[in-house]
Parts: structure tokens; C-alpha cells; sequence
């Protein structure tokens, strides 16, 4: 993901922005920029790679003293992280910094560059400051061509817009990726990425809801939600130590975390997909034709990740795909060779158990593969490759962005590993890859379901025991459900096969047994359709998560259903770990039980 700032104060802000781009690194570093603005004049500094590099050209060329600015710290998406794709862009009178992904910016750039638009960067950014100049060719109100030019795009953005002659007005926008507002201690107003680009100047933050646009000047902010109606939303008071780990206008880490997962989502996907050719990159030495088959291990959340990637694997590489929890791997005394490619699956990249496993394939000759989201991890210093996750710090103990993260990762390593054996199409790569590329702006779609969560959370909060279903790539989402259920509500869950149901655990259902169906529109649905006539012959106490379509089938059985956003199969585990993971944090809350930090766990079990 990229950072982003702006600043409107009436007096010099260059100095701001660079201090505040320095908080913003964690975030990118291909390449960083500022620009400034006085008297009608674009002052603008950008330099390739870290932000020292714009630092020292600074330190030759010197500042703009202008009383409004934005900077940018980035990490490609869409063209090489040059200087020429470095942000600022400047486009007529827009001056435009950018954090997030457009999925329809082809198609627009083509649409310009149709109309004759001249066009310097690879980047999608440059394609939005061409929209909004163009709309304010034809709108007199600067608020209405935002707007207009802005409700062309789909996907996932954070912005930060100056236009020239207009001095006093700085502009942001946010649909998907996060974007706060910061009250200057001193004076003027802010806008960037997260609390922590704001704390230098300020303690008051608005954070900005899905949708909403914000006009800043020097004395004055207004928001306005995605309708274009004039808002209110609440001021934060952030001490300056907590920015760091600041909960944003969440009440606990995990609902922040959540909330974070289209934006980290975009930030994992930019390591693997280049936006340009819409191709996957993988490390092309790590060579799958070298190997016969392919083993995963790792613990709990991870696991079930773990337990998705292999649907995926199996079918892009046809490899016998093992997949084993690290406590039992180590101990079976596998038969590993220098044919088995060893994939361990982590989000601290030091639980005891998993990092065993790993020594353990790597002292029997496998090639070892690390997901990981702590780039300075045990893990990541003792594989042979790592797969990064992007997700940024985690700190609720238990995952929801990094999980997401984990089977991003393993989506783009099958669509690669599935073209470096021809078994993939590079037409059906594409597609994958494209499809792939949709997920921030599907997942943000999917959290509009949260309200019909909630009822749900407090039925579900007065149960002693519910068991979680799914078919296919919906069983570890099941398996997944139960174990955030479990783990911070502590009421007992168990995710099944949906069609081991009958083998056993039907014996469960009455009435007052809930099961959650995990039910996409897919191969398997008739099938798991099926088990759930099943239950309902036998009173139990179904909630189906299903899309629209089947929502409406389900509700006239007489039946309870939520529906989520259609999407690909292959983009379903995704979609539906989101009300998996609402509907754990919902009932915890309303269970008053501690979500962040739940009794007995530790966030990484470095302990056998
Ligand atoms: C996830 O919600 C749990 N906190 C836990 O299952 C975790 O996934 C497991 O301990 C593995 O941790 P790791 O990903 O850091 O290896």
C-alpha cells in the first residue's frame, strides 16, 4: 500500500509533509514525492526508491514555500516505481497523490487517450487527475467535478487532491482504503493515510467512512458521505504514543484490522501482480517444474489457509497437494526428498510447532517456501523463498487480515505455478489474475452484510455449541468460522465437510442446534442444498450465507439466508470469510468477552 498527506496551513508545509512521508514509509518505498503550491505555481520534488532519495534532492534544489502540499510514499501497483510513476502527478490544474487500486483504469485510459489525452505515466493515478480535469472543464463548482470525476472509477482508493488557482482547498476522498482528517494543534487541517502520517500536527482525527470526500481549507473542513450529503463525523482525541497502534474509530484492534483488509489486500497483491501486463509475478527461481509434489504445514488460522491454497494447487499444477498441521507433521516422520516443495504458512513466522516443520523439510532435502507476514522473522531468514503477506502489524490475537492475506498469496502462487507448467492457459491466467485483481473493491462490498451479522451475532451469543458447514473451498472457510468463533467467544464450535454431516454429526441436530451453511452458487451448491433440507427435516437452526439468488430460494423454504456479493468460485473463499469473521467479532462484543486479547492465547505460540 502507499501513504499519503496533504496539508493546508497558509504557511510554507513542505518541511510537514517530509516528516510526516517518514512516518508513511512503513507503508512503500519505491519511490516518494511532494509538491507544493503558491501563486498559481506546481513546486514539485520526486525521487525513485527511498525517501532519503527525495531528501537529498531536496537538499540541492530546495523548497517550495507554498501554504498547501501533499506527498506520497509508494508502493507500485501500476508502472516501475521510477521517477516518472513517482507521485505527485500533476495533470492540468490537478495535483494528485494516490493509495490503492483501479480496476477499471484501463478501460479509462483507453477512453482518454481515445479523446487525445497525452498521457506520461504508467500509472492509474494520472488516468484520475485526467477525469477531474475534464470534469472541471465542465463544472464551475470544484466539489461537484470530485464527484463526478471520481464516481467513474471502481475499486479500491485514498486521495489527495490541490488544484491550481485554488490555493486555499485541499481535497480527499476514500472508497476501500483508509484516509483520516487531522484538526491542526496549531492551525490549518490535514489529510493522510492513518493517525500515525497526522500525529506530528495534530490529536483531533476524523476518520473518514466508505465513500466520504473531504474540502479542507487553512480555518474549515466538510465531509460528505458517498450521496453528497454534508456529514458529521466524530472527532478522535489520539495520545501521541498510541498513534502508532492507533484502533482508528475502532473500538478493538480486530475490528480495525478487518476493516484494513481491502487496502492490505491491494498492498499483498501489488508483491505478486503487475498491474500493467496483468501478469503474476513469481520469483522465477523458485522452479515448480523441479518438483512432483507440493506439502503445506502450519497451525490453527493459518492452517485453514493453508487447507484452501491446496484446492487451488491441485488444480493449476494437477501435484499431489499434502496439507498437515505442524504439531503432527514433525512428528510422523514424513517421507520428504529434494522432489517435495515444503510450504510453511505463518503469520508471525515464529510459532514453534510450524518452524520444526520447516527445519525439519529442509533437513531432508525439500525446498522450503515461506508465507509469511513478519519479513523479519525466523521463518523468513530460514526458508529458501519468501511469499510476504503485506498485511501490516497485527495485533488482535486473533487474525483476520493476515489470514485473507495468506490465501491471496496462495491464490497468486497458483495461477503462477499453473502457467510455469502450461497447465494454465495464458488466457485463463489472465482471467484469474483480473479476477484476482477485484478482491479489494469485493471485499469492501462484502461488509455491507454487517448489519443482518449482528442480529445473527446475538442469537448466536445465547448458544452453547454451533457447527459451521462448506463444501469444496468452503470447508476450511467453515473450519475457519469456527475457530474465530471459538477462540473469542468461547462457545464450543466445530467446522465440518458439509457432506461428512451425515456420517455422524447429524446426530447433533434439534432445534436448538444453530449451523451456519456456507453455501456459494458454485458445483457443490445442489449438494450442499441438500444437507440443508437435511437439517431442516430435523429442526435445526440453519442460517445459510449464499448469494442473492440462493438467498431468495432459501427464504421461501422458509429458511434464514444472508446473501453476499456474487463472485468467481475461485474469489469465494474470500467472500465468505468476511461474515465468518463479522459474525465471531459481533457475538463477542456482544458477549462483553475480551476480543483483542482472549483468555488462554497468545498471538504467536512460540512454545511447543
Ligand atoms: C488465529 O486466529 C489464531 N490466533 C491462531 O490459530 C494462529 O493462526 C496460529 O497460532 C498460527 O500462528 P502463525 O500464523 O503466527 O504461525
Amino acid at each position: 500500500m502507499c501513504g499519503i498527506i496533504g496539508i493546508v496551513t497558509g504557511k510554507p508545509v513542505a518541511t510537514g509533509l517530509i516528516s510526516s512521508l517518514k512516518l508513511l514509509e512503513y507503508r512503500g518505498y519505491d519511490s516518494a514525492g511532494i509538491a507544493t503550491l503558491q501563486n498559481g505555481t506546481v513546486w514539485r520534488e520526486r525521487a525513485a526508491g527511498k525517501l532519503s532519495n527525495l531528501e537529498k534532492k531536496i537538499r540541492v534544489n530546495g523548497l517550495g514555500d507554498g501554504g498547501i502540499g501533499i506527498g506520497h510514499t509508494r508502493w507500485a501497483t501500476h508502472g516501475a516505481p521510477n521517477e516518472t510513476n513517482a507521485h505527485p502527478h500533476i495533470i492540468g490544474d490537478v495535483v494528485i497523490v494516490h493509495n490503492g487500486i483501479i480496476e477499471n483504469y484501463q478501460e479509462l485510459r483507453g477512453e482518454l487517450l481515445k479523446n487525445g489525452a497525452k498521457i506520461s505515466s504508467d500509472t492509474d493515478t494520472e488516468v484520475i487527475g485526467h477525469l477531474i480535469q475534464n470534469q472541471l472543464k465542465i463544472n464551475d463548482n470544484v466539489e461537484t467535478a470530485i464527484q463526478a470525476a471520481i464516481g467513474m472509477l471502481r475499486g479500491a482508493f485514498a486521495l489527495a487532491i490541490m488544484i491550481k488557482g485554488n490555493e486555499e482547498l485541499l481535497i480527499g476522498a476514500r472508497k476501500g482504503c483508509p484516509l483520516a482528517v487531522g484538526i491542526g494543534d496549531v492551525e490549518g487541517h490535514y489529510i493522510g493515510s492513518d493517525a500515525l502520517a497526522l500525529s506530528p500536527f495534530s490529536r483531533q482525527i476524523v476518520y473518514l467512512e466508505e465513500g466520504d470526500f473531504v474540502f479542507a481549507t487553512k480555518n474549515t473542513f466538510k465531509v460528505y458521505n458517498e450521496s453528497g450529503e454534508l456529514v458529521e463525523r466524530e472527532i478522535n482525541i489520539i495520545e501521541q504514543q498510541s498513534a502508532v497502534m492507533d484502533k482508528g474509530n475502532h473500538k478493538h484492534y480486530m475490528a480495525k484490522e478487518f476493516f484494513e483488509q481491502p487496502d492490505v489486500i491491494s498492498h499483498t497483491l501489488a508483491n505478486y501482480i503487475d498491474m500493467d501486463t496483468n501478469q503474476i509475478n513469481i520469483d522465477s527461481k523458485l522452479d515448480i517444474t523441479k518438483f512432483n509434489r507440493i506439502i503445506m504445514v502450519s497451525c490453527g488460522t493459518a492452517y485453514y489457509a493453508a487447507m484452501v491454497g491446496k484446492y487451488w494447487l491441485e488444480k493449476t499444477t494437477h501435484m499431489s497437494v499434502e496439507v498437515d498441521v505442524a504439531s503432527e507433521f514433525r512428528y510422523r516422520n514424513p517421507p520428504l526428498n529434494e522432489k517435495c516443495l515444503f510450504i510453511v504458512v505463518s503469520q508471525s513466522g515464529e510459532t514453534a510447532d510450524s518452524l520444526a516443520a520447516l527445519r525439519l523439510a529442509k533437513e531432508k532435502g525439500c525446498t522450503t517456501v515461506a508465507v509469511v507476514n513478519v519479513p523479519t522473522s525466523t521463518m523468513s531468514r530460514e526458508a529458501d523463498f519468501i511469499l510476504p503477506t503485506s498485511a501490516g502489524t497485527e495485533v488482535c490475537v486473533a487474525s483476520t487480515k493476515a489470514f485473507i492475506c495468506q490465501i491471496t498469496v496462495l491464490a497468486a502462487l497458483s495461477i503462477g505455478f499453473g502457467k510455469s507448467l502450461n497447465i494454465l492457459s495464458a488466457d485463463d491466467a489472465s482471467k484469474m489474475t483480473m479476477d484476482l485483481a477485484s478482491l479489494p473493491r469485493l471485499i469492501n462490498d462484502s461488509f455491507s452484510v454487517e448489519k443482518e451479522i449482528i442480529k445473527l451475532a446475538h442469537n448466536i451469543a445465547k448458544v452453547e455449541h454451533v457447527l459451521f458447514l462448506g463444501r469444496h473451498t468452503s470447508f476450511p472457510i467453515a473450519m475457519e468460522g469456527a475457530l474465530k468463533l471459538k477462540e473469542i467467544t468461547y462457545i464450543h464450535a466445530e467446522g465440518y465437510a458439509a457432506g461428512e454431516l451425515k456420517h455422524g454429526p447429524i446426530a447433533l441436530i434439534d432445534e436448538k442446534m444453530p449451523l451456519i451453511i456456507i453455501a456459494p452458487d458454485n458445483d457443490t451448491y445442489e449438494k450442499t442444498r441438500s444437507n440443508i433440507e437435511e437439517i431442516a427435516a430435523r429442526g435445526g437452526d440453519i442460517m445459510v450465507f449464499t448469494t442473492q439468488k440462493r438467498a431468495e430460494e432459501i427464504r421461501a423454504l422458509g429458511l434464514k439466508a444472508i446473501a453476499l456479493p456474487d463472485s468467481s468460485d475461485f474469489l469465494s473463499p474470500f467472500v465468505y470469510t468476511i461474515p465468518v469473521q463479522l459474525l465471531a467479532y459481533h457475538t463477542a462484543v456482544h458477549m462483553g468477552t475480551d476480543v483483542d486479547q482472549p483468555r488462554n492465547l497468545a498471538k504467536s505460540v512460540t512454545v511447543e
